[in-house]
């Protein structure tokens, strides 16, 4: 099989493919003077199964992945795996008018298999146009947060969404979990608490699939910053970053941020890469 890395998951195609023993295929990324998107894939693919490792957080990075699945055309088998899938969170029509743009972006990825890490909504996947499967990378983070050696570390969801996550997260590392709540005081007062555990003197490890803004997490920190608590980490396993918000997050009083590289930025300590190649030899 071989390994062909798109434009933003080019370490993690490398990483993937050293976990297979393999070498990974060398592509060629240029835009042509019109800010076109040219690719080209320095290896024969004809009659070859392929996997293409691609993220779409861009609208750019969707088209180089249509791109690759289109030059391989003539593989034996092409499997896709889309560790950040942009759109995701468009899962349904919030208001008349609006596109499912999770499923227009599925539909377009046309292969003989896709993989996604823990994508928003498990509900997407029914709209690739083949089978697709969701990896779950909360064991990889368990690991990496049990090697900060804190004491005691809670782990704490941002809201009850996320509690599934934190939970496997957790997984059988005799962490404590839980999750944030909100209670309306009043008509213009509401209290953020945690639901059963108090977080002063302990240090907290805030858990969510993704940081878009940063908005809901620099919250939850202040929160509990306010309420006593020690260091405040932050562990995610999409680390979209958007804008300003590594900065947000700090100014709240963040400890660190740890991420995956579904999404490859300096905060991404914890490569998927294993659970990508686990994925991969089980076909
Ligand atoms: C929402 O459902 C997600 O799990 C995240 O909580 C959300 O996308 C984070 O967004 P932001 O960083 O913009 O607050």
């Amino acid at each position: 099989m071989k390994i062909i890395g798109g434009p933003a998951s080019q370490l993690l195609a490398s990483r993937t493919a050293r976990a297979l023993g393999k070498e990974p295929v060398l592509c060629e990324f240029n835009r042509f003077p019109d800010g076109e998107l040219y690719l080209r894939i320095a290896d024969e693919t004809e009659n070859e199964k392929v996997t293409l490792i691609q993220s779409t957080p861009t609208d750019s990075d969707l088209v180089a992945l249509l791109q690759l699945i289109d030059a391989c055309e003539g593989a034996a088998e092409i499997n896709v795996v889309v560790p950040y899938m942009g759109y995701a969170r468009q899962d349904k029509k919030f208001k008349s008018g609006e596109p499912i743009s999770a499923r227009a972006v599925a539909r377009c990825i046309n292969a003989d298999r896709v993989f996604t890490v823990n994508i928003h909504e498990e509900s997407v996947l029914e709209y690739f146009p083949c089978p697709a499967e969701d990896l779950d990378a909360a064991k990889l983070l368990g690991k990496y947060i049990a090697g900060l050696g804190l004491e005691e570390p809670l782990l704490v969801a941002p809201d009850a969404g996320a509690g599934n996550l934190v939970n496997n997260v957790a997984g059988d590392l005799g962490f404590a979990c839980d999750f944030l709540q909100k209670t309306r005081l009043s008509g213009d007062t509401v209290e953020i608490k945690t639901k059963n555990v108090e977080v002063a003197g302990r240090h907290i490890v805030l858990v969510d699939d993704m940081i878009a803004t940063g908005g809901t997490m620099a919250e939850s920190i202040r929160m509990l910053r306010g309420q006593g608590a020690a260091d405040v980490y932050l562990a995610c396993v999409h680390p979209v970053l958007a804008r300003n918000a590594a900065v947000r997050l700090f100014n709240a009083g963040v400890k660190d941020i740890i991420a995956s590289d579904t999404l490859e930025k300096a905060e991404s300590r914890v490569s998927v890469a294993p659970l990508i190649a686990e994925a991969l030899q089980k076909l």
